[in-house]
C-alpha cells in the first residue's frame, strides 16, 4: 500500500527510532511491502520507516537507471532492519541529495567515502557488505531518518541548498 510520506517540519521525522525486536512476522512484512511501494510510486532511492510514521529502524533502498540521479551507479535493492555503520577511513567526499521528505530541493552533502552496514534483512538473516560511492551516500542517507537527522541539517554551505529546478535547469525531473 501507497503510504503518505512525511514532510520537512514534521516532529515524527527528528525522533530517533526503535529496534526491531521480532524478525518474520506478518506486521514487518506488511511494513516492507508499504515502504517498497510507497518509494517505487515517488520513484525515490530510498526510504526509512519514520518516513511514513513508523519509529522503526527499518530502511529500504536500491537504483536502478534512475534519472533523479542520472550520474550515480546502480546500487542493489536492500531491506535493512535494525543498522549499524562502520566509517572504512576518514576520507569523506561532497554530493548532491534530495529526500522525499524534502520535495523540490538538493543540497550538498558531506559524507564517508567507504562504510560497512551491518544489520538484517526481515527474516532476520545477517547482512554485512562493504560499499563506497554512491551506495555509501544513499546508506548514510536513509539511516540518519532513524536517529531523526534530515539532510539539510548536515549541508555545510548553505548556499549549496537549493530547488532542483534551479540548480540543474536540464535535468529531467519528476518531482
Ligand atoms: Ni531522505
Amino acid at each position: 500500500m501507497i503510504r503518505e510520506i512525511l514532510r520537512m517540519g514534521d516532529a515524527r521525522l527528528l525522533e530517533r527510532a526503535r529496534e526491531v525486536e521480532r524478525f518474520g512476522t506478518r506486521e514487518l512484512a506488511a511494513l516492507l511491502a508499504d515502504l517498497r511501494d510507497t518509494m517505487e510510486a515517488a520513484d525515490g532511492a530510498g526510504l526509512a520507516a519514520p518516513q511514513i510514521g513508523v519509529p522503526l529502524r527499518v530502511v529500504i533502498f536500491g537504483v536502478e537507471a534512475n534519472p533523479r540521479y542520472p550520474d550515480a551507479e546502480p546500487v542493489p535493492y536492500t531491506e535493512l532492519v535494525n543498522p549499524v555503520l562502520t566509517p572504512l577511513g576518514d576520507e569523506e567526499e561532497e554530493g548532491w541529495e534530495g529526500c522525499l521528505s524534502v520535495p523540490g530541493l538538493r543540497g550538498l552533502v558531506p559524507r564517508y567515502r567507504r562504510l560497512r552496514y551491518e544489520g538484517f534483512d526481515p527474516a532476520g538473516r545477517r547482512l554485512v557488505r562493504e560499499v563506497e560511492g554512491f551506495h555509501a551516500r544513499v546508506v548514510q542517507h536513509e539511516c540518519d531518518h532513524l536517529d531523526g537527522i534530515l539532510y539539510p541539517q548536515r549541508i555545510r554551505d548553505l548556499r549549496e541548498f537549493g530547488f532542483t529546478e534551479v540548480l540543474f535547469p536540464d535535468r529531467d525531473e519528476e518531482e
